[in-house]
């Protein structure tokens, strides 16, 4: 395989990045080939979409101040952080994560580097799109492919892989199920990232800064390339948030209810009935099953000095504790929620002192339902360990 830079000028705005990338091939005496893959860096595609912002332009609000404060940014790129992304899922000084249509990007993808002083360049509007212009200007009746890159980093490793935005011509994820390993085992979950991959090799020649390469020709490799444009074959695949390892495990998010506790439910839902919410009128009710079977089940119990008041878990906790259980298994939690109810801060406590592992199944009364273990609702708990004169060693934060 080999991966063959294309040095260009700099393309800035209104300018054609095709013109200024066959002129880069030709001066190279390179022209693309049948089965040549062309990585391009997502910050010339965005540049050639006009994605380039002037900062003095853009006027951030309370909001964008408030968080530009909070996270060590420039308000005004925090507003375009803001405008540019679905959410923001938390952040380090200096850095936001967003999520954008599925995908996670830091600071939603804006780019400081290779833009003109004073500017940023935004993330691509629709790289897909660009991508597909990209092959069909450059092809000339070729087979060849198109990939956008782009570079992460993972979770706790330091420096940038390649990441690929958008495909046309290659299938960007290659399931390898199924295959054997070296000792004949069926591969269970191994899917190939081929197109992050790629861009990666390209990376290795392209680097990130003053280079001027801002394409990349893949030659030789054993990607297929595709005819035609089924976009299905060329999108990016995206796993649920709660699928995902590092999002699944790290913010203790709910996972959808996938069964087996109906009954437990069912007896939450009972508990509502005997609930004493003359102040709030919101009535819960909470069933636990305890490890020696026995389920314990209460509605929550409110007072006129409101503070006083009990939450409908905490008042089956008291129940099955006081009967002498120790070890609890399950919770069930059923409220007249819009989305399942989820359990507050001081059950979240209670909770967690009988077991970091309880399961806890929230619903509400229309029958929606997720699922999260003790531990996951109430991450770093202050629990017995918490008062000992010695580390466990387990802490993130040394
Ligand atoms: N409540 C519960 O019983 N469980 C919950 O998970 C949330 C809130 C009760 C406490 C109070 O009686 C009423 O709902 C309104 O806050």
């Amino acid at each position: 395989m080999e991966v063959i830079g294309i040095k260009t000028d700099l393309v800035g705005v209104g300018e054609d990045l095709v013109e200024a990338l066959q002129n880069g091939m030709q001066r190279a005496g390179l022209c693309l080939m049948d089965g040549d893959i062309l990585v391009v860096s997502e910050s010339v595609i965005a540049t050639w979409e006009g994605r380039v912002i002037d900062l003095d332009t853009v006027e951030p609000d309370e909001r964008a101040r408030a968080l530009a404060d909070h996270y060590g940014k420039d308000p005004r790129e925090m507003a375009l952080i803001i405008k540019e992304s679905d959410s923001i899922v938390g952040g380090i000084p200096g850095v936001v994560l967003t999520l954008n249509d599925g995908f996670l990007y830091p600071n939603a993808g804006i780019d400081h580097s290779n833009a003109p002083p004073g500017h940023v360049i935004l993330f691509p509007k629709d790289s897909s799109i660009s991508a597909k212009i990209l092959r069909e200007k450059l092809s000339s009746g070729r087979r060849i492919g198109v990939i956008v890159g782009d570079s992460r980093t993972h979770p706790l490793r330091l420096g940038c892989v390649g990441v690929a935005l958008a495909c046309q011509g290659i299938s960007p994820v290659e399931d390898a199920r199924g295959q054997d390993d070296l000792y004949g085992r069926k591969l269970m979950i191994t899917r190939k990232a081929v197109a992050d991959n790629l861009v990666s090799a390209a990376q290795v020649v392209m680097g990130e800064g003053d280079e001027g390469i801002p394409a990349v020709i893949i030659r030789n490799s054993p990607v297929e390339v595709i005819e035609g444009d089924d976009e299905a074959l060329f999108s990016m695949p995206r796993i649920a948030p709660h699928d995902c390892m590092y999002i699944g495990a790290l913010t203790g998010g709910l996972r959808p209810y996938a069964g087996g506790y109906d009954w437990l439910i069912a007896l939450a839902k009972e508990a509502i009935v005997n609930a004493y919410a003359p102040y709030s009128g919101f009535k819960v009710g909470a069933a636990i099953l305890a490890a020696s079977g026995r389920v314990y089940s209460a509605g929550n119990v409110e007072n006129a000095s409101h503070g006083a008041g009990l939450c409908a878990e905490r008042a089956a906790l008291a129940k099955a504790i006081s009967a002498g259980e120790r070890e609890i298994s399950a919770l069930a939690v059923v409220g007249d929620t819009p989305d399942p109810i989820t359990p507050c801060g001081i059950c979240r406590q209670m909770l967690v002192e009988m077991g970091e592992d309880i399961l806890v199944i929230m619903a509400n009364l229309g029958g929606k339902a997720a699922v999260a273990t003790a531990g996951e609702l109430l991450p770093n708990p202050f629990i017995g360990q918490s008062m000992a004169k010695e580390s466990d060693g387990d802490s993130l934060i040394s």
